[in-house]
């Protein structure tokens, strides 16, 4: 019988690369344990929180005459995203009375939320925007099928990067509210330019919303979230609303903030805090890189020409309490993280009087029916959404 061999301690130990890929291993049979358990959360047993709306598990091949399962994501910055509109609603068709303010929820997916949030409150219409048409189409067939029925809900398919400003511009009445909630976090840094709040979307939102109007921002990644929430304070449109209550903020921020830095002077660092470029360990290479590209600046750093991921820490500032739309009405994302006990990151903002922009931003134009190419100007909209 062969004597087992002793192994030398330093071969028990794992070289640097093959722990960090077993990491990722888990990493990724976790998010897929959790992706399962999430997908049958929404309409199933205790957590029936939708099974008010009595929706049918609609057989949307029947339906549509094709199958519709959505890709789980898509690139909203890729050339078939980027063709203006051309079919704006008639609003006085898809509403019953088309006077009544807006209340508009930016990727919002199976739609479901808009279904309650409508019943919640019929004096408003409800517009749920969706890059994913799939899911569009089987909203508006839950929407035929719904009794009673709902004549202040519409969605639309569309890329709100390029599309939501002609869109809601041609909705007769004023904006109520638009809410970004549960965004995709788009995680690798070269992807971070695909995230839905960026400054030119923030300066639609400052043309579309009258002063007073809400802007409601929720998300359960909490980079993601503050990074939303850190650029929509820095556009100098918004101002959170009187007697909010929010949880500490994390001291380095604070004083970084204190130095009267703008964000884009800001890096997250590895270990999850906010830092000055000038005073942080960021060589002069990747000083000069973070100038090209603003997404470059935030959440990971380049060495040896390899991306390298970042873990984020916890930055505080988060508003209190319950969700400020009431308990009664939630995204699916929103009802799935609650079931699952994760935590949900929020801010809550008001329209203050700074005038909007002006001229309005080229890149947001809607191409007139009938008219020719026009990719140039889908180009520049992709440079300016993504810059
Ligand atoms: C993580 S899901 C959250 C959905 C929903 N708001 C919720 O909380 O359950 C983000 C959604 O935004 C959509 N989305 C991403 N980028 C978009 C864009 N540029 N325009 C419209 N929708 C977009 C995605 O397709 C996806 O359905």
């Amino acid at each position: 019988m062969m004597s087992k061999r002793k192994v030398p301690e330093e071969e028990t130990k794992l070289d640097p690369p093959v722990a960090k890929q077993l990491k990722i291993l888990d990493k990724t049979t976790d998010e897929r344990t959790r992706a399962a358990e999430r997908s049958t959360i929404v309409d199933s047993g205790e957590h029936n929180f939708f099974g008010v709306l009595g929706l049918q598990d609609i057989n949307t091949k029947k339906f549509l005459g094709k199958s519709t399962r959505p890709r789980n994501h898509v690139n909203p910055l890729s050339k078939t995203f980027l063709e203006p509109l051309t079919d704006l609603p008639d609003w006085k068709k898809v509403y019953q009375d088309a006077e009544n303010p807006l209340v508009v929820d930016i990727g919002c997916a199976a739609g479901r939320f808009s279904l309650m949030y409508a019943r919640k409150h019929p004096e408003w219409n409800h517009l749920g925007l969706e890059i994913r048409e799939p899911l569009v189409e089987r909203a508006l067939i839950w929407l035929q099928e719904l009794t009673p029925k709902l004549y202040n809900v519409y969605y639309k398919s569309c890329n709100v990067t390029v599309h939501l400003q002609p869109l809601v511009e041609s909705y007769p009445s004023k904006v109520q509210m638009i809410c970004v909630q549960f965004p995709d976090p788009c995680f690798k840094r070269k992807h971070h330019r695909r995230r839905v709040i960026q400054k030119p979307i923030l300066d639609v939102f400052a043309k579309l919303l009258k002063p007073g109007g809400v802007l409601f921002l929720q998300s359960d990644v909490e980079e993601t979230c503050a990074q939303m929430r850190d650029r929509t304070e820095n556009c100098g449109y918004f101002s959170r609303r009187e007697g909010d209550v929010y949880s500490a903020r994390d001291p380095g921020y604070i004083k970084a903030i204190d130095e009267g830095k703008n964000d884009e002077q800001h890096f997250w660092t590895k270990d999850g805090k906010r830092a000055l470029k000038s005073t942080a360990t960021v060589v002069a290479s990747e000083a000069k890189e973070a100038e090209e590209t603003e997404t470059k600046s935030e959440g990971s750093k380049k060495q040896g020409g390899k991306e390298k991921e970042v873990d984020y820490g916890d930055y505080g500032d988060w508003l209190q309490g319950p969700n400020p739309l009431g308990e009664d009405c939630k995204t699916e994302r929103e009802v799935q993280n609650e079931s699952l006990g994760l935590p949900i990151y929020r801010c809550i903002y008001v329209r203050n009087d700074v005038p909007p922009p002006n001229p309005s931003p080229a890149y947001y134009q809607v191409k007139p029916a009938g008219s020719s190419n026009t990719s140039s100007s889908s180009s520049s909209s992709a440079a300016a959404a993504s810059s």
